[in-house]
């Protein structure tokens, strides 16, 4: 369900189609005047990296670097998460000291992003003196501006390890959805986040015995002050869609204040509280973590000087900041951070985007049942980076969730790179080579000139759509296009009867190539830059502005290679049952665990059947089998008009509509809570397929079913005089 072109039944959610991530009018187009700044979320430092962080962080790379290719002043800054119960469980568990334990994880990141040609300009870490220092300012200027408060709260307590709880040492039942939650997040149901004493039934995770509650003073922020302030923040808030639809729910039902301390050791101690006694308080790791944007950006301006990067002008002034993180997060970058921000006087967030997360032959990944990809495994197999780069940017939406299989790797990177991207570079500047020692003397045909600036264009609007799949599709599509182009002129005929007129084919054909390079930098750079050299360019391709597209390539080049080579089947078979070995084996270990769900995802995304690239292979296959016109009335498909819509409390996507159909009105559930903005749906005519099954869905009937296209679930409607319960024949 839901592929380009195809007309999509929203009950469930998941669209595939050409992204477009809504961009406010409030900004203006980058490139800016203002220098930028791209982050990721921050891994925690307490195990190995996977597939499904190099999404983000690969995400996050190619936006920078596509910024960049627009000329906007851009850097991307991370740093690893020392801090909090994920990293002081992992390191009990192994009986380290959780500094230890961190830095050592933090040192194994700092090398291995740098493999998956993730660029970070700044890599810093949580315990570090700059965040250290900055957490504590930051909190000091909150609680001076009286935004921070003490309270007495209930705190999980486990008399036998005589010890609080503190969120991951805590386990019971989420009081909004009734999934089981972790003490501070709903991992496995509505993935809220939850304050100290919410979860139901809490149980230690340290004794497995039941926990108690027992009173502590705690600190608190005031989010609560912040809910015009957010309401507006959101309204020009750019990124990806459920990064503002969802908050604008929490905040319709009403903002909480935030607990931003802990009874814990490991941490950064609240400022007021200098004594090291046991009763200390630390911070939140929610509060330390996303300032280390900040102090990485400041460790970047210390280090290249300000006069060539002014963090404080980003961060203080009208710098651009674009947050990349995980759809499982967003609630910490669009309501508790923005509100930091803006109480301790600091700029905020240009935009979020939320990507979806990865599944693993069509299922939820999962770190215990060692159902992922690991980043070290997949580069011991000997593959490029830049083909998972480009798998992960391409595949899908970034809001999507995206499948992985060796099978679909296969046949993206044998189909788009070898087939299109490589067939291309090898096949035209070869010929280049052997006929002409390099690009022929002649101008840029009017045609090939108008393709590139057309897939120039793209790539500006896909860079303003935080779309990395607009980018790569600009670039596999100009491919595309000389590849036909290439086959349509046959200069292989030309070189004896029409020498000028192969000439001038040869030179389109190399500025398609070194467009292509140019586009595809950001996906794919190692490659790119391999590209670059070939056709005899000095310097780094990643130094290219979008312009160079256009610009003559040097006149001789040496004899060029394949960039790309094919994947055998063979590989993928084995590949393919190494892991579903490795799956069963660690299944077998864990038979009755199913503490994975924690990380696995709903199966309700049709992101295990999304693949392709180009339109026509975005296009679900037509169906073969007819049918006749009898059966198309047993459809009941009618206009309707949106009379209501609004979120479905716990669920994720989904949305409860009414909807008028002339002689009733029926109440849906569709998959649109992050695609639309509910409050702008009624009135809308739409299309309703009313003698669809009912269904339940969140508890919620669903009697009828609306009809759209696309990723961003564009509703069917009608045009003209069709009144609202007119059958559609
Ligand atoms: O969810 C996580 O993995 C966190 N470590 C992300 C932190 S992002 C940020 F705000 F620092
Ligand atoms: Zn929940």
């Amino acid at each position: 369900m839901g592929r380009k072109g195809t007309i999509s039944a929203i009950e469930t959610g998941g669209f595939y189609a050409r992204e477009r991530n809504v961009t406010s009018m409030s900004h203006d187009e980058f490139p800016t005047d203002e220098p930028a700044v791209v982050t990721c979320g921050l891994p925690y430092a307490n195990g190995d990296l996977h597939i499904g962080h190099l999404r983000g962080y690969i995400g996050a790379d190619a936006f920078n670097r596509a910024l960049e290719t627009l000329g906007q002043e851009s850097i991307y800054v991370c740093g690893s998460d020392m801090h909090g119960t994920p990293v002081a469980v992992n390191a009990e568990q192994q009986g380290v000291d959780p500094e230890d334990f961190a830095l050592d994880w933090h040192e194994q990141y700092e090398e291995t992003f740098p493999k998956f040609n993730v660029d970070f300009d700044n890599y810093g870490h949580t315990h570090d003196e700059t965040n250290t220092q900055l957490t504590r300012e930051i909190v000091r200027t909150l609680d001076d501006e009286g935004y921070i408060y003490e309270k007495e709260i209930q705190v999980a307590y486990d008399p036998e390890a005589d010890q609080y709880l503190p969120d991951r040492y805590v386990e019971g039942t989420c009081p909004y959805c009734g999934a089981k939650a972790r003490g501070d997040e709903c991992d496995e149901g509505c993935q809220r986040h939850l304050e100290p004493g919410e979860v139901e039934d809490p149980t230690s995770t340290i004794t497995g015995n039941a926990a108690e509650y027992r009173e502590r003073t705690h600190k608190f922020f005031e989010v609560s002050e912040f809910t015009d302030f957010l309401t507006e923040f959101l309204d020009g808030l750019e990124g990806t869609s459920n990064a503002r639809n969802q908050p604008r729910q929490w905040i319709e039902d009403g903002l909480q204040d935030w607990c931003i301390t802990r009874d814990m050791d490991w941490g950064i101690d609240y400022p007021d509280d200098e004594t090291d006694d046991e009763d200390d308080l630390v911070l939140y790791v929610w509060v330390d973590a996303p300032i280390e944007y900040i102090s990485s950006t400041k460790q970047y301006s210390e280090r290249v000087g300000t006069d060539e990067y002014d963090w404080e002008q980003v961060w203080k002034g009208d710098g651009e900041i674009m947050h990349v993180i995980g759809r499982d997060i967003i609630q910490h970058h669009a309501i508790f951070w923005p509100a930091m921000l803006e109480g301790a006087g600091y700029n905020k967030p240009r935009g979020i985007a939320a990507t979806g997360f990865i599944t693993i032959n069509g299922k939820g990944l999962s770190t215990s049942r060692n159902r992922a990809i690991w980043a070290k495994e997949y580069l011991d197999e000997g593959f490029h980076p830049d083909l998972l780069r480009y798998y992960l940017t391409t595949t899908g939406g970034l809001q999507q969730d995206v499948d992985f299989s060796w099978d679909a790797f296969q046949e993206k990177v044998n189909g788009e790179l070898v087939g299109t991207v490589g067939n291309f570079w090898y096949r035209s500047l070869l010929f280049a080579y052997r006929n002409f020692e390099g690009t022929p003397e002649a101008d840029v045909s009017e045609e090939v000139k108008a393709r590139i600036e057309d897939a120039i264009a793209d790539v500006r609007e896909s860079v303003n759509d935080y779309s990395m799949r607009g980018v790569g599709q600009a670039a596999t599509g100009l491919a595309q296009f000389g590849n036909e182009y290439i086959q349509r002129n046959e200069p292989w005929k030309l070189t004896d009867d029409d020498p000028e007129e192969a000439a001038q084919v040869i030179r389109d054909c190399v500025q398609i190539a070194k467009a292509v390079g140019v586009l595809i930098e950001p996906i794919t750079p190692d490659k790119a830059q391999a590209l670059w050299t070939q056709i005899g360019e000095d310097g780094e391709i990643a130094d290219a502005r979008l312009e160079h597209a256009l610009e003559a390539p040097p006149r001789t080049f040496d004899e060029p290679g394949e960039l790309f080579e094919k994947i055998e089947d063979e590989r993928v078979e084995a590949l393919t049952a190494k892991l579903e070995e490795r799956v069963e084996a660690a299944s077998d270990d864990d038979e009755e665990s199913d503490a994975d769900a924690a990380e696995t995802e709903s199966d309700d995304t049709d992101a295990s059947e999304s693949e392709g690239m180009t339109d026509t292979d975005d296009l679900e296959a037509l169906a073969e089998d007819r049918i006749g016109f009898d059966d198309f009335q047993e459809l009941d498909i009618r206009v309707g008009r949106i009379e209501s819509a609004e979120g479905i409390e716990g669920a994720d996507d989904l949305a409860r509509l009414e909807v008028d159909i002339g002689f009733e009105t029926r109440q849906v559930v569709a998959g649109i809570k992050q695609l639309h903005d509910l409050d702008e749906l009624p009135g809308e005519k739409c299309v309703l397929l009313a003698n669809m099954e009912k269904a339940e869905l969140f508890g919620v009937e669903s009697n009828g079913m609306i009809l759209a296209a696309g990723e961003e679930a564009d509703l069917l409607t009608t045009h003209g005089d069709a009144d609202v319960g007119e059958k559609i024949k």
